[in-house]
């Protein structure tokens, strides 16, 4: 589907629901990570980007004070008052939470709010790895600006939506998503810093392709390990700050510092503790690398990478195993890794970037020989962040 037809479709859906047609169009992106796994919430670095995959949230003001909402992805359409907002309770309306919880938020910050009705289309595989969630949320921050006419500065804006994911919804996930979401730029991946939330722009060498490999492993478990790995962090913190008290993250944990007291912590923490530590070097190596196209440290880093999630964070399944396999020995590889969390969902390779229809096929057939699954295959590159559609 392409733009205009994407468009066509969505104004005819929320023409037949709302009986008028949108007034404003609000999109934001999904984001991919090329390095620096579980490092956000340790106020570390990471190397994102975002997709030309998104969210489209079309809108029309409706003068009250409530908020209608229907998606063309998902089922079920939800109804509720700014003046009262409540989790969806329907396990079916989940994804609504993720739009009341913004609009909580915002108003919690102070800002007036309208009512709206609104559509929402995405191209963003769901719950995939690439951030769809965070996307809903930026798009629903951009939608009630636009319609209730006041201005967030996107640092903020990624901010609230954070919050919004943290307390209404209830995932205590770092700042990443919502930062990419909002903050990523059209041609270059970003390297962001999690503890001043700014960020950089990296070009990626030109003859380099970015291709997302969906493993389409069911993802399981993944909220409760994701909250074990966070403690286990912050316990590795607990006890190396008695040793050195300006410590305060594993940010500020150097190697070597790692090395002289990796003894008094427990065996499962001083792996986590280590992943986080040499994730966040090489995030910093590959800000030289990627403009580059250093291909021998491309591969190098992006491998360590997921040699390290695997076996010293745990945040791998058979299936990426399997995709492991199948993207080392595609044609034109660079390197590769996962992405996002972990536990299944999207991993993503580095592509010599004449090679790339050919990467995918030979990827793909390899990966369903050794699993039995569909893989879903594809290039994608670095597009703009949230903001409107159409002005
Ligand atoms: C999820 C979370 C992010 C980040 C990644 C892992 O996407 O939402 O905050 O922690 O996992 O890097």
């Amino acid at each position: 589907m392409n733009t205009q037809e994407r468009l066509e479709r969505v104004t005819n859906a929320f023409r037949t629901r709302f009986g008028a047609e949108p007034s404003s169009w609000c999109r934001a992106p999904g984001r991919v990570d090329l390095m620096g796994s579980h490092t956000d919430y340790n106020l570390g670095y990471v190397m994102t980007m975002t997709v030309d995959r998104d969210t489209w949230l079309a809108a029309r003001p409706r003068g009250d004070r409530e908020v209608h909402v229907a998606s063309l992805n998902l089922p079920g359409s939800a109804q509720f008052s700014l003046d009262d907002i409540q989790p969806a309770g329907d396990s079916e309306l989940r994804w609504t939470d993720y739009i009341r919880g913004v609009a909580k938020v915002l108003q919690e910050a102070g800002h007036r709010l309208a009512g709206f009705d609104g559509l929402i289309h995405s191209t963003i595989p769901l719950g995939s790895g690439l951030s769809s969630s965070a996307a809903l949320e930026m798009a629903t921050a951009i939608a009630f600006q636009e319609l209730s006419g006041f201005h967030l500065d996107t640092v903020e804006m990624a901010r609230l939506g954070q919050r919004a994911e943290n307390q209404f919804v209830g995932v205590n996930c770092g700042i990443l998503d919502q930062y990419s979401s909002a903050l990523g730029r059209a041609g270059a991946a970003l390297l962001l810093d999690c503890r001043d939330l700014t960020s950089l722009d990296v070009p990626i060498h030109p003859d380099i392709g970015v291709v997302i490999c969906d493993t389409k492993a069911p993802r399981q478990l993944i909220g409760t390990e994701y909250t074990d790995r966070r403690r286990q962090c912050e316990a590795g913190v607990r006890v190396l700050q008695q040793r050195q008290p300006e410590i305060s993250s594993l940010r500020d944990v150097s190697i070597d510092v790692f090395q002289r007291y990796q003894q008094d912590l427990p065996p499962a923490v001083a792996q986590r503790c280590r992943f986080i530590i040499e994730e966040n070097s090489r995030v910093l190596e590959l800000k030289d690398a990627l403009p580059h196209g250093d291909r021998q440290k491309l591969h190098h880093l992006l491998h360590a990478s997921y040699v390290g999630a695997r076996d010293l964070y745990e945040i791998a399944v058979p299936p990426m195993e399997a995709m492991m396999n199948a993207m080392l020995q595609g044609p034109g590889v660079i390197g590769a890794r996962q992405a996002g969390a972990g536990f299944g969902g999207c991993m993503v390779a580095l592509v010599e970037a004449d090679h790339v229809e050919r990467f995918a096929s030979g990827v793909a057939e390899a990966y369903t020989r050794a699993t039995g699954l569909q893989p879903s295959i594809y290039p994608v590159v670095a597009a703009p962040g949230a903001g409107l559609l159409l002005a």
